[in-house]
């Protein structure tokens, strides 16, 4: 029997079982990260090994260095969330590792590891999409949430509003044109002065600032819940580079706040569009945050209030799950393996893998 043959056998038996414990690999940026989660839903370890004390020198991730960390961690990650777990590779069901989207090398590392480990140990393996791990945090916060529910996925790669119509299900509802919001707040924070990654300081110093010190565009796009970050990006560079020019000492936590806010208003703008016009149709929408942007304070704040005024119930990502961790993978994995869909020896990085 192949190793594939064996693997669909394997997975056959699991899906009529309970207690399903899957060891799952993230590596697909700067975070080495394993897990073993049960059924989906319950966490039995998260080891995260961040490497952003490594880039944080040169303001970014730089991919040669990412994948070299990778390759040193990998071993070790998996080997202390098994322990954690109080458990052995043998006693794990399945394995899972993230292969895309991300950095080529990054992911290449995780997807090797964990082909050998799977090779060796006769387990089967499931391939994760990233960003499926991050709407997957919701499933680990909320055990009552089940599909269908509309998504706001805001990461550093990614902008989308979502619905997903079943487990492993999405249809795109609205993304962003240009920078995913991530990104954006990274950008603004680089012309602040602030170290990487900037989202998370950008937040902190925009806690103590005016909003209303600065006014930024309000960009204009083509479909109805799409988003655009590129405009505000750049008016904010300007506005910036023109203070330093004329001397004047920039007053940061001002301008963290003016640009977290106008980030955060379109983000709730077009998802208030697309909840008032599922309420029309006569539905009833459950909203979810996902991706590291969902750790922001303002995006919190904005989207609870939105969602209190209009009776829709929100989820919120629990904060650890917010950003790269190999939890929000194991949960991912579980519902890909309830949909059959394994992998093969032949699995490879793919590193602009689409989510929709
Ligand atoms: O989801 P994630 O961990 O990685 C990707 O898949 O991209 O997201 C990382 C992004 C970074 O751009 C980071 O600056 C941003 O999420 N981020 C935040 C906050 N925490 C993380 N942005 C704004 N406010 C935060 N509190
Ligand atoms: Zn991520």
């Amino acid at each position: 029997m192949t190793y594939l043959e064996a693997s669909r056998r394997q997975a056959e038996e699991l899906r009529s079982r309970e207690n399903v414990r899957i060891l799952a690999l993230e590596t697909s940026c700067d975070e080495t990260a394993a897990a073993v989660i049960e059924d989906g839903r319950k966490i039995l370890s998260n080891v995260v090994f961040s490497q952003i004390d490594l880039h944080e020198l040169y303001g970014g991730v730089v991919p040669e260095i990412a994948s070299r960390a990778h390759m040193e961690a990998c071993d070790r990650v998996v080997d202390e969330a098994l322990a954690q777990a109080g458990m052995t590779l043998e006693a794990a069901d399945a394995l899972a590792v993230t292969y895309g989207p991300g950095l080529v090398g990054a992911l290449l590392t995780g997807v090797n590891c964990m082909k050998g480990l799977a090779f060796a140990a006769e387990k089967l393996l499931i391939p994760v999409n990233h960003i499926e791990g991050h709407v997957s945090a919701n499933y680990l916060t909320h055990p009552e949430l089940e599909p269908p529910f509309l998504c706001l996925v805001v990461s550093g790669g990614h902008s989308h509003l979502v619905e997903v119509a079943d487990y492993g299900v999405y249809h795109l509802m609205g993304q962003t044109g240009d920078d995913a919001a991530g990104e954006a707040f990274d950008k603004a924070a680089r012309v602040l002065g602030l170290p990487y990654p900037g989202g998370p300081r950008i937040d902190a110093l925009a806690e103590e600032g005016d909003p209303r010190f600065l006014t930024l565009p309000h960009p204009k796009v083509e479909g109805r819940y799409d988003f655009s970050f590129s405009g505000i990006k750049t008016a904010f560079l300007n506005a910036v580079h023109g203070m330093e020019q004329r001397g004047e000492k920039l007053p940061k936590a001002d301008l963290a706040a003016s640009f977290r806010f106008a980030v955060c208003d379109q983000l709730a703008e077009k998802t208030e569009r697309l909840l008032r016009d599922r309420i029309a149709e006569g539905k009833k929408p459950l909203l979810a945050l996902a991706g590291g942007v969902s750790a922001n304070r303002e995006l919190r704040r904005r989207m609870a209030g939105l969602c209190e005024s209009l009776g829709v119930q929100l989820y919120l990502p629990r904060l650890d799950l917010c950003t790269d961790n190999g939890a929000t993978i194991g949960a991912a994995a579980y519902y890909q393996l309830q949909r059959g869909n394994i992998a093969g020896l032949e699995l490879n990085a793919v590193p602009a893998l689409r989510f929709v």
